[in-house]
């Protein structure tokens, strides 16, 4: 037994007597459904390290079935950082999220290890390098430390543990100072911190985005905990990685999950910065997929572009505007009678669709469009056919389980069955023979029916209903299943937001997968597996970096796809949701995220969207998509909206370097692409619960006005100086007065960029394939008046047709930027890592704008590779007063804009600038 020997005595003491006093003193709510465990045996595992325990039930109920009389406890700090507390049956196997599409450390099977004789502590504690594990045996519960600050992050001791077969309950005791972010997907209208009281059910279903606090598209059941105590902040986050459906209960003091089936699963991420747990989380599930640079462009999407040539004219109604814009989607209408891979003969004849494409393409544009899961059963459509031979379809008593979406009667794919895989990718590499699409779109993946319960084809109708204008209702014959404890689980989670049973109007949850695995257990990993299976497919046929956009989404789906908010509404308060969505996914893993900009129905006001692509410029994902019923709403259907595109799009591909680095840092350390700002300052209390406003990276902040006939927009900035980055002579230096208020007249969007930073820029464009070849421009940006600081940045570059996104000689370069003022001498220079590729490409800075200084610079002396540049003589400083400068609290101080242009500097070289400032 070492279960004593790492941590301090003192530490282990505390820890432990903590716990104690809670059972003994703590009213501990007895909850009626179960009355816990109690601790047999703890011990050292001998095989892969970890300590593994047994518990026993302490008295039995029959509330939602019996519990599970034995149960192993497995716990190991996985890396310096991670903690697992793995608990399950001791005697049988149970569900869980499958190793294969989820790739982790195996826990031990149950059954290679016995409960141990050996004595033990009644409580005590396992330490890592920054998490304790603490126990108490009777009744068992246990608590995670922070070592550092002595922190209790989660403790099991608030109530008893249940484990029955469809029932577990645990929960943890909070401190008032936890803010909680995470458990979804969710529309909070209360914003991205965690409210209270508020329902988080988490269980895949096609509910769309307007309604409020209810189980959406995808499950995600982790929160990060940011917490401020004494002034500084510390994060961590707690994944219950588990795919059954679960109610969490969050009441401010508590926490408490209620699943219906699976194993306690938990996973505990130190942290202690946002970043850090946003690394740690996604080096166990998986780092976001690197996304191609066009995917960083406009996108164009609608449901209901009837034919070709309406495409066709979005395409030049877009170029004619000059609009910014990448990639042209289609959403089923490409699509002969609603079958995924098919094309509409009349509609999309195959060679105007080809030749089309053949014109976008070589202008560098791209085309996406939409499948969905359900294979239409039709003895003459060839994906059916091949799927029937195979046998791919999710089954109900040994036959496919039929079920309804648009084309009618369909069969759902198993993307859990290698045939099913298999067959996908073949299907896909079939379709890109008949049409070269640039990436897939996989959407109603929840998997989303229309039809609930066991159906037949009907005897007395067609089905679909020939010319129907309502395809979605039910034209099946259809009977609700209720005999098995699957589809009527003694819990009922509040699901769809109402209790609804848990198969309404998806695939019924007694039907079965390969290998026998349950619907039930494996539901919402519907869109998850299918993501893999597409990703899969695209990257064996392409050799490319695939592009997908998924809308059911579980843990470790942004390893594989982008994700968009679903069905949203043309209204001020959807405008505003998207936010703290978009910044969920962001702590999900998923940092390709932005809602249907304008929303999907009905129509917008002209004002609404205007504000939408002022805010959605900024979306990682920026896409515009509609319904069919609603007028058409591409940014060029207004006069005053091409304006407002103009300006937000034109920064966007301007910042495009910048983004398409946030993409490759994601990529690498998880880090999110648009951020809570208490990311980037953790310590800021005041920007907790900040949900109208948000950064890119470490220090790009979007403030959108998000109110009908608002011309201003009070915002919050964290001390320092902002600098706007449509009007670099304006800026914001915020000390504790925490909101400004800004002009924002229609056609504006306030961005701005913090003190300290280089912000790589190009000249922009209307196609990321041009704007990515234009000339750079670096920003740097000083605190205001600063005669002694210092500022980052960095340029990612790679060709983006590879799949992997890494740093390669010959096929990335990776460009750091440094500046510093001191005692007058301003110095710009950079560090190169790999820069054969930027050289081969010829990209050169054109000019350094510096931001903060005073004076005039003098005596300009630039170095590239170390020597004297030999091209220096056209380099020439511009100063702009900027009089403008408005300082909170005292406005119009002067500064200086100091730009240094004329150059041509390779991009791929180590250079270096320095000159004097002077005085004005
Ligand atoms: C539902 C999706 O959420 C929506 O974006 C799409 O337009 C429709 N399905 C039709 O395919």
């Amino acid at each position: 037994m070492v279960l004593l020997s790492s941590a301090s005595v003192l530490q282990l003491a505390l820890c432990c007597v903590a716990l104690l006093l809670i059972h003994l003193c703590a009213a501990v709510p007895s909850s009626k459904v179960g009355f816990g465990y109690r601790l047999v045996s703890i011990a050292e595992n001998a095989n892969g390290g970890g300590l593994i325990g047994y518990l026993q039930v302490k008295q039995r109920t029959s509330t939602y079935g019996p519990d599970i009389p034995h149960l192993r406890l497995f716990v190991k700090h996985e890396t310096e950082d991670r903690l697992r507390v793995h608990i399950t049956d001791a005697e049988e196997k149970r569900w869980e999220v499958p190793y294969d599409l989820l790739p982790r450390e195996q826990s031990p099977p149950v059954g290679t290890t016995k409960p141990s004789t050996a004595p033990f502590t009644a409580s005590a504690e396992y330490a890592g390098e920054e998490l304790i594990f603490c126990y108490t045996s009777d009744p068992f519960s246990f608590a995670v430390k922070r070592k550092s600050n002595g922190q209790t992050l989660f403790d099991s001791s608030y109530g008893a543990m249940v484990f029955k077969d469809q029932y577990l309950e645990i929960s943890t005791r909070l401190p008032n100072s936890a803010a909680l972010y995470g458990l979804g997907e969710n529309t909070q209208p209360g914003g991205i911190r965690l409210q209270p009281n508020d329902p988080y059910t988490l269980y895949t279903t096609d509910v769309s985005a307007i309604n409020l606090n209810t189980d959406l598209y995808g499950s995600h059941p982790v929160y990060m905990d940011l917490r401020n105590e004494g002034g500084e902040a510390s994060a961590h986050a707690v994944l219950l990685l588990n795919s059954n459906g679960m109610d969490v209960f969050y009441t401010g003091s508590s926490l408490t999950y209620k699943v219906i089936g699976g194993v306690l699963d938990f996973y505990f991420f130190a942290g202690p910065s946002p970043l850090a747990v946003v690394d740690q989380y996604t080096s166990l599930i998986g780092r976001p997929a690197p996304m191609p640079y066009w995917a960083l462009g406009f996108h164009q999407c609608r449901w209901g572009y009837q034919n070709l040539s309406v495409v066709e004219g979005v395409v030049e109604g877009y170029k004619k505007a000059r609009i910014p814009l990448d990639v042209i989607w289609n959403d089923d209408d490409h699509m002969d009678a609603a079958k995924d891979f098919t094309l509409d003969p009349i509609n999309y004849p195959r060679p105007k669709l080809l030749q089309f494409l053949d014109k976008i393409h070589s202008r560098g544009m791209k085309y996406i469009v939409l499948i969905d899961p359900g294979i239409a059963v039709n003895s003459t459509y060839g994906v059916y056919l091949r799927g029937m031979a195979k046998d791919v379809f999710i089954k109900y008593q040994g036959k496919p389980y039929l079920a309804q979406v648009w084309p009618g009667p369909v069969y759902f794919p198993d993307y859990l069955s290698p045939n099913g895989v298999s067959w996908w990718a073949d299907e896909i590499a079939r379709f890109h023979q008949l049409v070269p699409v640039d990436g897939l779109w996989i959407d109603m993946n929840e998997a989303s029916n229309f039809c609930t319960g066991k159906c037949e084809l009907p005897t007395t109708n067609s089905c679909p209903i020939p010319g129907s204008k309502t395809p979605w209702i039910c034209c099946l014959d259809c009977q609700n299943i209720t005999n098995t404890r699957w589809d009527e689980p003694p819990y009922k989670i509040n699901a769809s937001g109402s209790h609804v049973p848990l198969g309404f109007k998806t695939i019924a949850t007694s039907a079965t997968h390969y290998g026998g695995v349950l619907e039930y257990n494996a539901h919402s990993l519907y869109g998850f597996s299918q993501a893999i299976a597409t990703h899969r497919a695209l990257q064996g046929l392409q050799g490319k970096r695939p592009f997908i956009l998924s809308r059911s989404t579980f843990v470790g789906s942004g390893a594989y796809a982008a994700h968009w908010t679903g069905d949203n509404k043309g209204t001020w308060a959807n405008l505003r949701y998207s936010i703290s969505t978009m910044l969920n996914f962001g702590i999900f893993g998923m940092p390709m995220v932005g809602s249907d900009i304008c929303g999907f129905y009905p129509a917008p006001t002209e004002e609404l969207c205007n504000r939408w692509i002022e805010l959605g410029a900024f979306y990682p994902f920026s896409r515009d998509h509609a319904n069919f019923a609603s007028p058409r709403q591409e940014l060029y259907q207004w006069d005053s909206v091409a304006v407002s595109a103009r300006n937000a799009l034109g920064m966007r591909y301007r910042l495009l370097p910048y983004l398409y680095t946030l993409n490759y840092e994601a990529h690498v350390t998880g880090a999110p692409i648009a951020r809570p700002v208490f990311f980037s300052f953790p310590n800021f209390t005041a920007s907790y619960g900040l949900s109208t406003q948000f950064l890119l990276g470490r220090s790009v902040m979007v403030s959108p006005v998000l109110n009908k006939a608002a011309t201003k927009v009070k915002a919050m900035f964290p001390p320092g100086t902002w600098y706007n980055l449509f009007d670099m002579t304006n800026a914001v230096v915020s000390k504790d007065e925490r909101y400004v208020t800004l002009a924002a007249p229609l056609n504006k969007i306030n961005v701005h960029v913090y003190q300290n930073t280089i912000l790589p820029m190009q000249r922009g464009g209307t196609i990321s394939k041009e704007a990515r070849m234009t000339p750079f421009t670096l920003i740097v940006t000083f605190p205001f008046e600063a005669t002694n600081a210092d500022a980052q940045g960095r340029v990612y570059v790679d060709d983006d047709e590879r799949p992997e996104m890494k740093l390669v000689e010959g096929e990335a370069s990776y460009i750091e930027l440094y500046a510093s003022v001191r005692d007058k001498t301003v110095t710009v220079w950079s560090q190169v890592e790999m820069g054969s590729f930027i050289l081969d490409k010829g990209l050169l800075i054109e000019k350094v704008s510096v931001l903060g200084l005073q004076g005039n610079g003098q005596g300009l002396a630039i170095e590239v590779d170390g020597e004297p540049w030999a091209d220096a003589l056209n380099a020439h400083f511009t100063q702009t007063k900027s009089d403008l400068m408005k300082v909170e609290g005292d406005n119009k101080r002067s500064n200086m804009v100091v730009d240094v242009g004329g150059l041509a500097l390779p991009l791929g070289k180590k250079f270096s600038m320095t000159w004097k400032m002077g005085i004005n």
